[in-house]
């Protein structure tokens, strides 16, 4: 039998939101920003972020698969690409949580090739004892330990993406 245990709350998690969203905005005072969210962990917190900013932003999503179950494949391909343009745009791509940084070091090679005026990344988790690949992770919402975590959008096999605290699954 698996178990939950909160680690971060809803509430906890909320205002740290608002302090990287002020952040963005004075980073970004005229925009727009691109925020591309990766599908479908990013999600969540993509709206509750775009909803902390000030600054305008336009909202892209992409798909990537590079994750089975509970370990890293070690690949990535996109599964589902941008809607729109992003030359010249300032680009933050937002994640559920950085990892392994295989399926990050992936997409930001090719977003690279559209040439963006800036690219940063926004995550709400960070697990960098967990690296394979250096992905500097620019907004952090909290960093965490080697733990397999659900919750506000991460998943286990497509379960348990809407509780609304970000949880330990255990056993
Ligand atoms: P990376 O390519 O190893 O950095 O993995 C990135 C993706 O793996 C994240 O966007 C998540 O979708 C998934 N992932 C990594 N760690 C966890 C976890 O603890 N719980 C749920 N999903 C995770
Ligand atoms: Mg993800």
């Amino acid at each position: 039998m698996s178990s939950l245990r909160v680690l971060l709350s809803a509430e906890k998690i909320h205002a740290r939101i608002q302090e990287l969203g002020a952040q963005i905005d004075r980073d970004y005072p005229t925009g727009p920003v691109y925020l591309i969210g990766v599908l479908k962990g990013a999600s969540v917190f993509m709206a509750d972020l775009a909803r902390a900013m000030k600054t305008p932003v336009r909202m892209e999503f992409v798909g990537i698969a590079s994750y089975n179950g509970k370990t890293s494949s070690g690949e990535a391909r996109l599964t589902k690409d941008l809607d729109h343009p992003i030359q010249g745009f300032d680009v933050i791509v937002v994640e559920d949580i950085v990892d392994t940084g295989i399926t990050l070091t992936y997409f930001l090679q090719l977003l690279q090739q559209r040439k963006p005026k800036s690219l940063r990344i926004a995550a709400l988790l960070d697990k960098p004892s967990r690296r394979l690949r250096p992905v500097h992770v620019d907004y952090v919402g909290f960093e965490v330990p080697d733990q397999f975590l659900v919750g506000y959008g991460l998943d286990y096999e497509e379960d348990y993406r809407s509780l609304p605290d970000v949880c330990i699954l255990e056993g």
